[in-house]
């Protein structure tokens, strides 16, 4: 087995195509092996450093090139501790050396039609959308590049669950939006690659096809519980659901997604200029 075969393995275990006899490279080695860092050292990434990783995400692909993603790093010491305070469950947002929030910004579009005398709508669904997938994607790319840069890095979008808080703190307009924030440091600590859904579950080849859901759920429960096993007490929402004999990942993840989150982000999208028509 090659190093990317064992890392696809590693990735999936789902016996599935392990790339063999393409050819790789660093990038795509350390792709297949990412995985999220939520504990830091305190060396400091430098600021030459984060300028860089700042240009590669701006290189992001864009929707229409109307480049509808910003980036804000939250450099202010009180600002932060402002914004970690909001989550004590994550204390990583708080404590984390570096802290960037990746906004979706429809805001510089419509300046932009105001500037040149157009008629541009951008509150728009459509406007929304463009400006989230620019956000993400601009996110995604900063974090490969971080990632090959020696840096350990966490997304964080639980901030829209006080997005109006955080926009505040961050004196956002009308029309811009936190996608996520990004906590960036150096690793302290392994960490685990995070086995993926079986390809079986995620590709489609010429017809989308589901039929074979429950059974790559269970199969996946049952391997992904064999390597990470979710502890007892971690067990969601007992007092609603009650204690589960076997607690694998869709269990877990069906709780999570039966209480729902993000409740304030759309009035406040609405009140921030969004109509969605
Ligand atoms: C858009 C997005 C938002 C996320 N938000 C949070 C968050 O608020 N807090 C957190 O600790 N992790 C967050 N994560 C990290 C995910 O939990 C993590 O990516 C997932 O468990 C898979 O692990 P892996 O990235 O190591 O494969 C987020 C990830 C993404 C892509």
């Amino acid at each position: 087995m090659s190093a990317r075969s064992d890392a696809i393995a590693r990735r999936f275990g789902d016996g599935g195509p392990s790339g063999e006899g393409a050819e790789d490279n660093d990038l795509i080695r350390r792709v297949l092996s990412r995985k999220t860092v939520r504990r830091y050292s305190e060396r400091m990434p430098t600021d030459e450093l984060l300028d860089l990783l700042v240009a590669c995400a701006l290189s992001a692909s864009a929707k229409s090139d109307f480049q509808q993603a910003s980036i804000l790093r939250v450099r202010d010491q009180e600002k932060r501790a402002a914004i970690g305070k909001l989550f004590p469950a994550m204390p990583w947002i708080g404590i984390a050396p570096v802290f960037l929030v990746f906004l979706g910004d429809a805001r510089r579009l419509q300046r932009i039609g105001e500037m040149r005398g157009k008629p541009v709508e951008n509150g728009t669904l459509e406007g929304f959308f463009n400006a989230s997938i620019d956000a993400a994607l601009a996110m995604q790319t900063m974090i490969l590049c971080a990632e090959s840069a020696g840096l350990g890095v966490c997304p964080i979008s639980v901030i829209r669950n006080e997005v109006d808080k955080v926009s505040a703190i961050l004196g956002l307009p009308d029309l811009v939006f936190p996608v996520a924030g990004l906590c960036l440091g150096y690793p302290q600590g392994e960490g685990y690659v995070s086995l993926r859904l079986p390809r079986g579950v995620t590709t489609h080849s010429d017809r989308y096809d589901d039929s074979g859901l429950a059974v790559g759920i269970d199969d996946y429960d049952h391997r992904r519980n064999a390597l990470h096993a979710i502890p007892r007490e971690q067990q969601r929402s007992n007092a609603e659901f009650g204690e589960a004999a076997f607690y694998g990942w869709s269990e877990d993840k069906a709780r999570q997604a039966a209480k729902a989150e993000g409740a304030a982000f759309p009035p406040y999208l609405r009140a921030h200029g969004f109509s969605f028509d």
